[in-house]
């Protein structure tokens, strides 16, 4: 077969984002925010889903009695995407809720696996080549997904021992946010003030959206409501 070449021409797309990254202190109101998206399933590490509204999936290794992987978080996870890619389900809305305990997982299903304690203990650098495989394939079929995906990370300060202001940035280790991020859209930082003040910022994105290309009237509202989401 003869592949057919796109016409050689200037597009102009109609962008909206679909994949999310929101980071915050615990409390700051990142699970709160996500549950307002469209038709979510949750995919919860914390143990605290009860406390949710919306649906959700734990995510955990479970070990046997000799310390074997009874049930692997790696094929929990396989097992979530590929129900979500056959099924004709309703959902629109896939959260991770987190990321740096999903990827703690996988680090810990892959050294059970191996009979290692650590990823560094598995010869040549493999263990943390599997890794990288595991979480890239992950967020790829995610992104493949025709569903808004949400991972939620939390918060750590960076330093502020020489005298300045510590800044915050997202918990998740800098070489896995690589991997996560440059598959998201839109990076939206979670913030409480006092007592009850809630704030929603826009940290990053792929580009500069425009209210009037969101389709989904629901998830133009949330953005809406993000601090230097739409240009005033
Ligand atoms: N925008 C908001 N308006 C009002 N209450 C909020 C808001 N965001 C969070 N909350 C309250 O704060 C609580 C903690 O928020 P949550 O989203 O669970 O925090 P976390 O960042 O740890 O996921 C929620 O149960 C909710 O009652
Ligand atoms: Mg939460």
């Amino acid at each position: 077969m003869v592949i057919q070449l796109p016409k050689d021409e200037k597009l102009q797309p109609k962008t909206q984002p679909h994949n999310f990254f929101i980071w915050g202190k615990t409390m700051s109101g990142k699970s709160y925010f996500a549950s307002f998206f469209p038709h979510p399933l949750v995919l919860n590490t914390d143990g605290n889903s009860e406390q949710g509204t919306a649906p959700s999936i734990q995510i955990r290794n479970i070990r046997d009695e000799d310390g074997k992987l009874k049930q692997s978080a790696i094929k929990q996870l396989d097992d979530v995407i590929t129900a979500l890619q056959a099924t004709d389900n309703t959902f629109q809305t896939l959260v991770i809720d987190v990321i740096d305990d999903i990827c703690v997982m996988i680090e810990q299903a892959i050294c059970l696996d191996n009979d290692v304690q650590a990823l560094s203990d598995i010869p040549y650098g493999k263990g943390y080549s599997i890794f990288n495989t595991v979480l890239q394939q992950f967020v790829m079929d995610l992104k493949a997904l025709p569903m808004n995906i949400i991972y939620i990370s939390r918060e750590i300060s960076i330093g502020g021992d020489d005298g300045t202001a510590p800044e915050p940035m997202p918990s998740l280790k800098p070489k896995y946010y690589n991997i996560v991020n440059g598959n998201c859209d839109l990076v939206i930082h979670t913030q409480k003030f006092g007592k009850d003040t809630y704030t929603r910022t826009i940290t990053d994105r792929r580009t500069k959206y425009e209210a009037k290309n969101i389709t989904d009237a629901r998830v133009k509202q949330l953005l809406e409501s993000c601090d230097g989401m739409f240009e005033k």
